[in-house]
């Protein structure tokens, strides 16, 4: 019989099994009790070699085949603190925590984390895509579908979300976050956290969440991985920690120290962002867990000598969890010996451990309940919120002559050309970091297309070009194919394996095949709609001019075609707006809305291209018109104390229902700390049928709203004139004393 049946069912007797309290067992097996308690009371019974190992986390499930499984946790201490798990069932989890449970001696629960990056089986689309939704609801219901198929087949806690504000679309890993600007990344890191963890970390389906990558990782230079960042103390505050305090006040339980040098002092061993503001200024009571081997890399990056040092450092600034670096394991018992690290920070750490595995209710329910795939995963709702979410996140970028949508009619007549590299590549359509996704999850574009367009016109399929490569054998059989047809549909753009960890790219074009491609089906005569799946922002300016109409639809996820079928056929009305700026060409990085002012705003440009983006942050068009009224503030003039609200109507002024999006900036046109020309502060998205008006309001509270940091992190309101922005409109507003 097959080694997981066994387990399986060995484990299905006590799946459901909770521990037991009476009066006679330890406080800390007592669940009526406060945490606190409970936490002391264990920790006041543990050996320093029982702290030590709660410090560590390795891995199990990778390479796990069914001869090698009971080797393989035979291997791992039962009494490690966490492990990352690699499997997609409860099975082999209940037989490690079994061993956590039964043969160690307080019995203390594994935890055991996963990336759950933008879905575990039911894949979403990447969350750089996610952000462009302007949907934070829809966001948080991903994750909370995510969380509860995580949690149904093992996993307690994931590595996400990402919140590195990212500005170099070069740097493969800016596929993970919301895009460029600290406000965003806020608001998503918060509906994130919201729908992993939801109102109570015990409940069957919610996960942990982990902030990462703590902090300035968006800032790699040259968009490379791993590698330095220069960020000014003035930089961390105003752009890279905002989404981490926003994280850490809406509860998050964990965060992961970054791979990067900040200025000198790596992520991982740096005690001001780890030890001052995380846990001094921002009270956050859960635990650092290191990046994937950062403790050891500190050697790399010469800010240890040895491992033995490296633990030192890593421990004593801040960092709790060494994941996989087999630094603490090895040293910190000696190091506690020799005086370097005192008993103090290693119950402070191990107390933060083990709060987070008492809020998860571990000790409680050590083991997942065995269920079968069909009751966890791609389950009718979840897919519907994928489906939902992907429609949400595409962004129509050009629609010359109103081409899109194609209502073809007459089914006869309308002869559709749908090529390019992405048909028949379903695994790309996932993007990076997919968990479980299997590409046989992912609705074929061909179907999806078929399905849309079935008795309305003739679809001819033909790949014509590959991803990359010099291959152009199929251009010229292509283009019999377009000349056959009244539209193009080009379906290109990049392999999921292009973006995410340590996929830099050093342009952002589209390889010269594909833009070849282009160019050559251009000589059918025939409109041309460019459908961009891809992880990172593209500069298109080669191929802009070629195409009438262009979509980017991002990398999906499991709802792959359906959603571009619904755009291209008028089903669904586009509503996306990018949260992230796409250059002309790769040399304008950065590019970034919210960049400091020049001293010479009219000079100093490029000579060869303009100086301006190919498609600005926001920016997004829809297939109805939206008029907006007149921006105005329930008062001109306000002290700090005093909050206002700013209004604006926005009316649907054509013919088919849509949804806008309102981003409200603000600006401060002189400060004794430089600022942007603008700034997001809020932003709303509201349904608004045709011939409807909606109203769109900020109520602005000068504290939080107006107010700046400066390089150690302290708030200051200066008074004096501000603006509020709405597109094209700004109305002045006075802070006075
Ligand atoms: C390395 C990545 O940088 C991080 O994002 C991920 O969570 C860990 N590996 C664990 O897989």
């Amino acid at each position: 019989m097959d080694k997981r049946k066994i387990i399986g069912s060995l484990f299905m007797g006590f799946a459901f099994f909770s521990v037991a309290v009476n009066a006679q067992q330890p406080l800390y097996k007592n669940a009526t009790l406060p945490v606190e308690e409970r936490v002391n009371d264990l920790l006041g019974r543990m050996t320093l070699e029982e702290k030590i190992l709660q410090l560590n986390q390795y891995t199990l499930g990778r390479n796990n085949n069914e001869n090698n499984l009971g080797e393989a946790i035979k291997q791992i201490p039962a009494g490690i603190g966490s492990l990352i798990y690699f499997d997609e069932t409860p099975e082999l989890r209940n037989a490690m925590q079994k061993r956590a449970m039964e043969e160690t001696r307080l019995g203390i629960p594994l935890i055991f984390g996963y990336d759950v990056i933008h879905g575990f089986r039911t894949v979403y689309p990447i969350s750089l895509a996610q952000a462009c939704s302007w949907s934070t609801s829809l966001v948080e219901d991903a994750c909370a579908t995510a969380a509860m198929e995580a949690r149904k087949s093992g996993v307690d806690w994931t590595f996400s979300p990402m919140i590195d504000v990212a500005r170099d679309g070069r740097w493969g890993r800016i596929s993970e976050g919301y895009g460029e600007d600290p406000y965003t990344n806020a608001a998503f890191c918060v509906a994130s956290v919201n729908g992993y963890q939801g109102d109570d970390l015990k409940s069957s389906d919610r996960v942990a969440a982990c902030l990462k990558h703590y902090v300035g990782y968006g800032a790699s230079e040259a968009g490379m991985d791993y590698v330095y960042t220069e960020i000014s103390n003035q930089t961390l505050w105003d752009t890279y920690l905002p989404p981490y305090e926003a994280g850490i006040k809406a509860g998050a339980q964990t965060v992961m120290s970054s791979f990067n040098d900040i200025s000198g002092t790596p992520g991982s061993g740096n005690h001001y962002t780890m030890t001052e503001i995380l846990k001094n200024r921002w009270k956050h009571d859960g635990f650092v867990v290191s990046d994937w081997s950062a403790v050891p890399q500190l050697i790399a990056q010469g800010a240890a000598a040895d491992s033995k040092d490296a633990a030192r450092v890593a421990f004593n600034a801040g960092l709790e969890m060494d994941m996989m670096g087999r630094c603490y394991d090895k040293h910190l018992e000696t190091l506690v010996k020799e005086g370097t690290v005192s008993m103090e920070r290693i119950d402070d750490a191990v107390r933060r451990i083990l709060r987070v595995k008492f809020r998860l209710g571990l000790f409680e329910n050590p083991y997942t309940p065995v269920a079968k795939p069909e009751e966890r995963f791609l389950l009718p709702q979840s897919k519907a919120v994928a489906e939902r979410l992907a429609e949400e996140c595409i962004v129509l970028l050009k629609n010359e002559g109103g081409i899109l949508p194609l209502q073809p009619e007459g089914a006869s007549t309308t002869t559709i050309a749908v090529m390019g590299p992405l048909l028949d590549a379903e695994k790309e359509l996932l993007g990076n970091w997919n968990g479980h996704g299997r590409a046989e999850d992912v609705y074929p574009i061909k179907k999806a297309l078929q399905e849309e367009f079935a008795g309305r016109a003739n679809l001819l399929f033909h790949a014509g070009c590959p991803f990359d490569g010099d291959d152009e054998s199929q251009f010229a059989s292509a283009l019999e194919v377009a000349r056959q047809a009244d539209v193009l549909l080009l379906f290109m753009g990049e392999r999921h394996n292009w973006s995410g960890e340590n996929c830099v790219r050093s342009t952002i074009e589209l390889p010269d095949v594909q833009s070849a491609f282009i160019a050559e089906m251009k000589k059918a005569g025939k409109p041309i709609v460019l459908i961009l799946a891809n992880g990172r922002p593209l500069a298109l300016s080669n191929v802009e001019p070629l195409c009438d109409a262009i979509v980017e639809m991002w990398q999906p996820g499991v709802p792959g075609g359906k959603p571009v079928a619904g755009v291209l056929s008028g089903r669904v009305n586009p509503s996306g707006k990018l949260s992230v700026t796409f250059p002309r060409a790769t040399g304008q990085i950065p590019i970034y809305y919210n960049r400091r002012k020049s001293a010479r705003p009219e000079s100093g440009k490029y000579q060869d291209i303009p100086s301006t983006p190919l498609y600005e942050f926001g920016y997004g068009l829809s297939y109805t018109h939206f008029a907006y009224g007149d921006l105005s503030l329930s008062k001109s003039s306000v002290s700090a104390g005093e909050k206002l609200v700013a209004q604006i109507s926005v009316t649907n002024v054509g013919k088919c229902d849509g949804a806008e999006t309102v981003h409200w900036f603000i600006s401060d046109p002189a400060c004794r700390i430089t600022r942007p020309n603008k700034e997001l502060k809020h932003f709303e998205k509201q349904p608004i049928k045709a011939g409807e008006t909606k109203i769109f309001r900020f109520e602005i509270d000068p504290m939080r709203d107006l107010s700046f940091v400066d390089a150690d992190g302290q708030h200051f309101l200066e008074p004096g004139e501000y603006y509020v922005m709405v597109g094209g409109q700004k109305v002045k507003l006075e802070i006075h004393e």
